[in-house]
């Protein structure tokens, strides 16, 4: 059963090894692991063109990766993906699917990426393990992708989706973040792709994170304008699963077309609720919930010799102590890190 937020947190169970649940009653089992603060872009919604990015010494090394990961693993995680920053950038990556996919427990490994590299990393990436990926694409008008991303081409994105069809890394599943005077008009063209394409194209809502938050709040669209442009355009979407979520995100369909169209709405309509996850960060710590600040320092064990069973331990605690959820409608911003150094 779900506590009501704001009561007392019941004590932690004594036990360390998995199954992961909250002091809420959510069953944590999905991890969410940037690879790398690094991107081979700039989306002008995430992070500044000059971004400093860490050195390399405070990532985890693969070894170090690995250790967290096979703790995930002996607490019953059975989901993960791998997010950035940008994920392809990281040297090893189909190395680090590979380990993912022989860990006792996987079910699913996906990744978040956008696609630029792609093109030649997607049939070895299916080969290794990876099952899925999520291609972050805000326009498909080549000058405006270039606006929005500062260096990005829109053909290296293309040929990207192409090759991970190609390599069944099925079905395809396309973010749009939509940024008021960027790219709110481009939202028809891409909802259209869905009528030959059986792509899941879906609009999100921009999140508000630190020295980006100014920007992020002024350009921010709710779902419901998003839902009356495409309605205005394709007439009443028709809503699929009964209005379930899937993922996080609320799913229709436009009368007719082959893909499907979803809406991801954590300012609006946020799914604290049925949160599942936890995330890593690049640097080693877990980061509880994406949109509050709270972490556990994972690297400063690893890096005095913990073992996967010590780090379970300490990582099963942190799980019990996770937020209830975001405070963004009552103004509370994450102040600590920005998107790409958290990974979505
Ligand atoms: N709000 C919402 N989504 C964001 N993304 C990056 N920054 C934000 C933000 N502030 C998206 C990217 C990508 C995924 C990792 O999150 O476009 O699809
Ligand atoms: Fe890179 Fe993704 Fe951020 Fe764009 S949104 S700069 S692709 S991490």
């Amino acid at each position: 059963m779900i506590a009501a937020q704001g009561m007392a947190l019941p004590p932690a169970p004594a036990t360390t090894a998995g199954p992961a649940f909250d002091a809420f009653g959510r069953h944590i089992h999905y991890l969410r692991v940037s690879l790398t603060d690094k991107c081979n872009l700039r989306c002008v919604y995430c992070m500044p063109e000059q971004m400093v990015f860490r050195p390399s010494e405070e990532l985890l090394t693969d070894e170090e990766l690995f250790t967290v990961l096979r703790a995930a693993s002996l607490l019953g995680f059975d989901k993960y993906r791998l997010t950035g920053g940008e994920p392809t950038v990281r040297p090893n990556l189909v190395e680090i699917v590979r380990y993912i996919a022989q860990l006792p427990g996987t079910r699913e490994i996906a990744m978040t990426t956008n696609a630029i590299k792609l093109a030649k990393l997607a049939k070895p990436l299916a080969e290794a393990g990876l099952h899925r990926v999520n291609i972050s694409l805000d326009s498909l008008d080549p000058d405006k992708f270039h606006r929005i991303t500062r260096w990005g081409r829109l053909d290296d994105v293309l040929a990207g989706i192409a090759a991970a069809e190609e390599a069944g890394l099925t079905p395809i599943k396309i973010n749009c973040v939509v940024v008021r005077n960027f790219n709110e008009e481009d939202l028809i063209d891409l909802a259209a792709s869905t009528l030959e394409r059986n792509w899941q194209v879906r609009f999100l809502e921009v999140m508000p994170f630190a020295d980006v938050a100014e920007f992020q709040q002024a350009a921010a669209v709710s779902t419901a304008e998003m839902m009356q442009r495409l309605e205005a355009r394709f007439g009443t979407l028709v809503e699929l699963d009964g209005g379930r979520l899937d993922g996080e995100a609320k799913v229709y369909r436009i009368p007719g077309a082959a893909g499907e169209i979803g809406f991801i709405s954590p300012v609006s309509a946020p799914f604290c609720a049925s949160c599942n996850r936890v995330r890593l960060t690049a640097d080693g710590t877990l980061r509880l919930c994406l949109l509050k600040d709270g972490e556990l320092d994972l690297k400063t064990p690893l890096r005095r010799g913990a073992r996967a069973e010590e780090l379970a331990g300490l990582i099963g605690a942190a799980i019990w102590r996770k937020p209830w959820g975001h405070e963004l409608s009552s103004g509370v911003i994450p102040m600590s890190r920005i998107m790409s150094e958290i990974g979505g």
